[in-house]
């Protein structure tokens, strides 16, 4: 980073989220009544569940309208213990809980907390884009971790190795990915985890996909591995598992000294969460859990149908994911062709062809980390999913059969 950018104002240092500018463009798109294949958008179409939705209706209505504590009401951070001690077999006290705007601002919480003016902070590669800006933004240092097609884009401890300087201060770990689908399991976590010890990093431990993994041994968290608990936040949120993106509802939880810091600045920022939402969050929380398994072979089953649907399109490749509702495809063979006289130099320039072309929209792969990648989501009705398919095999054409 130039000194010229490091002095100037802090969110001028920032690039624009790709994944808002796709949302903006789809929302004017439908607003002009394009009929549009929407496989781009990180948002799962799984409605509240309905006692989550008269949880907040209470709320309105018995007038639950002041300030809570900044970190949010006693038993919703209290659940969120619950449930952490179920779900990832870690035990915090409430008070080492948090709830906030969203996931997103309880990572911006914790790199606030650990990260000082220069620390580096090591980033695998594909990543949510919002990472590397929010470590710019506290005026911190992303460093990429380059990850292969060939280990599943999974990080490595040995990837992790050979990025590590004195300045390394902080790993975001997220499993599973966005963008990727990509799983850690126990074993990739225990080589992590022994990295982080020895050379004394932090995790930030980003599992807002943590619902959504399709593999025998399950979510695991790198915060339940032995030593690991006192150096990691762990980042949740109800966004994606309850589909209440619109709500902002995510937490934290950590060791008792970077949560004080973490509220402190929190307290001086957005304060509580809305408190309408605290009280849904605690229904969602608390309530069943058990129809989450159907929702997970929903998604399977969705992640099939792209995964093979994609296999049959000319150019693209990509491996199946393990987790969350992202196919992370290779479109590099497109790169330097030409497609119904345009000229496609990157993803990107693909991506723009299938939205104006096919009226498909998917996520250009240089926000996450690569210029050679597609984001598609399956996190789409199956109707959706198969006509998105169709109408990319018609302008992109058929994989050969060899492929
Ligand atoms: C990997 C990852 N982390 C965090 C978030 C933020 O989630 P929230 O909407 O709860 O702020 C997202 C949202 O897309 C995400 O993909």
């Amino acid at each position: 980073m130039t000194v010229e950018a490091r002095s100037a104002p802090a969110a001028t240092r920032l690039n624009r989220s790709t994944t808002a500018e796709l949302e903006s463009t789809v929302e004017r798109l439908l607003s002009q009544g394009v009929d549009l294949c929407r496989l781009g958008l990180g948002e799962p179409d799984t409605a509240v569940p309905e006692h989550v939705r008269e949880a907040a209706i209470a709320a309105i209505r018995e007038n639950f309208s002041q300030y809570t504590s900044t970190a949010g009401i006693l038993p919703l951070r209290a659940a969120i213990a619950d449930r952490l001690r179920a779900d990832i077999g870690v035990s915090y006290d409430a008070s080492e809980v948090i709830v906030s705007t969203g996931g997103k601002q309880a990572i911006l919480n914790a790199l606030a907390a650990l990260v000082a003016e220069g620390d580096e902070v090591l980033i695998p590669v594909p990543y949510w884009v919002s990472f590397p800006e929010q470590v710019r933004f506290i005026g911190g240092v992303p460093v990429p971790v380059p990850t292969s097609a060939a280990a599943g884009y999974r990080v490595t401890a040995e990837d992790l190795e050979r990025h590590i300087t004195p300045r390394t201060r902080v790993l975001i770990l997220n499993s599973p990915n966005n963008p990727s689908g990509a799983v850690h399991g126990s074993r990739d976590l225990e080589a992590i985890a022994r990295v982080c010890a020895r050379r004394g990093i932090w995790t930030i431990s980003d599992e807002v996909y943590s619902t959504f993994v399709y593999t025998a041994e399950g979510h695991r968290s790198i915060a339940s591995l032995p030593g690991m608990r006192e150096r990691t936040v762990v980042v949740n949120a109800l966004s994606k598992t309850f589909g209440m993106t619109g709500w902002r509802v995510g937490y934290s939880a950590a060791p008792a000294e970077v949560t004080k810091v973490m509220v402190t600045l929190q307290s001086h920022v957005t304060s509580n969460v809305n408190s309408i939402a605290q009280r849904a969050a605690l229904a969602a929380v608390s309530g069943p859990q058990d129809w989450l398994a159907g929702v997970r072979r929903d998604y399977a089953a969705r992640r099939d149908v792209l995964v093979d649907g994609v296999a049959r399109v000319r150019g693209l490749e990509a491996p199946t994911p393990d987790g969350a509702f992202f196919l992370w495809v290779d479109a590099s063979w497109w790169a330097g062709r030409d497609l119904r006289g345009r000229r496609i130099s990157d993803a990107g320039d693909l991506a723009a062809a299938l939205l104006e072309e096919a009226r498909v929209a998917v996520g250009p792969g240089a926000g996450f980390g690569s210029a050679r990648h597609l984001r598609l989501s399956f996190a789409a009705p199956l109707t959706e999913i198969r006509e998105g398919l169709a109408r990319m095999t018609a302008l992109l054409g058929e994989a050969a059969p060899s492929r």
